[in-house]
């Protein structure tokens, strides 16, 4: 056979391989992930296994697929009968997925109004080699059923008092839990923040996620609500749209000199932006207390593989202080992951730093944390870490 066919032969053979793995997905997720029905009956989507199951997990069903953007996907969901799911606009849920690689556990933030009766919404960017990601991208469907937990988080807009001048920035997927709030408040007629501005960046016109939704809304309250749209490129641009990417230099242009008195800021999109622009306002006088932060991370950016320490694992003991137990674990393994190895495991949620239900308090040793993550600085001074992005620099002792 000619070189060109077997190349072609192989690449039918792979496109085949993958269309079978999406079938095969889509039959795991549209099957509800309950409990097999029966002993020996087929057990829930394979790569559930060896995964705790969270208590707070329920199973929610998707009613409505849309596409925001060309890369992007947003579930809507059906309220679950009898307990309604009750959440404040900033706040996000944490997903199991099976995966043929293994379950993997990813947050979303909710991006509806929670005063919607019947549905809510979560929406996901297509990441490149994203797992869960492109996952739900490639495999959403009206009927499907995903196990969650949530909703939780402290990104939450009641941490602004009533009144105080909102600005909201976000890039890229990172506009969704603030979309929550600019829906809550639109509902109110921005009643309760008559001062909100969205700074919102996208790489391209096509990209911005919402953008007929938030242009009707800036058109409907002027003077309450201003949308300032960034684009790195800005073929397309919509008018009076301003230069991107939202990087320490646009910022600074961007962004008032003189922030209005007790003006709280809520920041969500990549990691540089988010440390430009909490830099920059503290520069300009916004206390870190009315600065919120919401940031997620996922396996595939490399946050997790990172350490300070870079060397090879030492081995280390964890001693559990409440149940008088050490445990054999090394200085790469997340406190979380060496407690589930052992029989005191810590509970959690989210596993990505978000969430503080991981939170545990260091009696003697040091912890690496990945940073940024939501524990305040007073909480790290108090002690706490997050068990689900900690890993122990040495022999440690925890309050647990
Ligand atoms: S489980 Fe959410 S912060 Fe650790």
């Amino acid at each position: 056979m000619p070189l060109h066919l077997h190349a072609w032969t192989r690449w039918n053979q792979r496109a085949a391989r993958a269309q079978q793995t999406l079938r095969d997905l889509r039959t795991a997720l549209t099957r509800p992930l309950g409990p097999p029905s029966r002993p020996g009956a087929e057990q829930r989507a394979p790569s559930q296994a060896g995964l705790r199951p969270l208590p707070a997990e329920r199973l929610l069903t998707v009613v409505a697929v849309e596409r925001p953007a060309p890369d992007a996907v947003t579930l809507v969901f059906a309220q679950p009968e009898g307990a309604p799911l009750r959440f404040v606009p900033g706040q996000f849920l944490t997903f199991t997925l099976p995966h043929p690689d293994g379950p993997l556990r990813r947050s979303y933030s909710i991006c509806t109004d929670p005063a919607d009766p019947d549905t809510f919404a979560v929406t996901a960017r297509r990441v490149a080699g994203g797992r869960a990601s492109n996952l739900l991208n490639d495999t959403a469907a009206p009927g499907m059923t995903l196990a969650a937990s949530g909703p939780h988080g402290r990104f939450t807009l009641d941490q602004a008092p009533a009144g105080a001048p909102l600005l909201l920035i976000a890039g890229g997927a990172g506009i969704t839990p603030l979309l929550a709030m600019v829906r809550a408040l639109a509902r109110r007629g921005f009643a309760d923040h008559p001062q909100t501005t969205l700074l919102y960046g996208s790489r391209r016109a096509d990209l911005i996620l919402f953008r007929p939704e938030l242009e009707a809304i800036a058109q409907a309250h002027p003077g309450a609500f201003a949308l300032r749209l960034a684009l790195d490129d800005l073929a397309d641009a919509p008018p009076g749209a301003l230069p991107g990417p939202l990087d320490a230099a646009h910022l600074g242009a961007h962004l008032p000199e003189r922030l209005a008195p007790g003006a709280h800021a809520f920041l969500c999109g990549p990691r540089p932006m988010m440390d430009a622009a909490a830099d920059l306002l503290q520069r300009r006088g916004l206390p870190a207390a009315q600065v919120h932060m919401e940031r997620f991370a996922s396996p595939e950016d490399g946050a997790s593989a990172a350490r300070l320490d870079a060397g090879p694992p030492r081995p280390v003991a964890i001693t559990f202080a409440r149940a008088g137990h050490t445990h054999a674990a090394d200085t790469h393994t997340t406190l979380l992951d060496a407690s589930e190895a052992s029989p005191h495991p810590i509970p959690s949620s989210c596993r990505v730093g978000g969430c503080g239900a991981c939170r545990v308090r260091v009696i003697s040793g040091e912890v690496w944390m990945e940073a940024p993550n939501c524990l305040s600085a007073e909480e790290v001074e108090a002690g706490w870490r997050l068990a689900c992005v900690g890993r122990p620099c040495g022999a440690l002792t925890i309050d647990h």
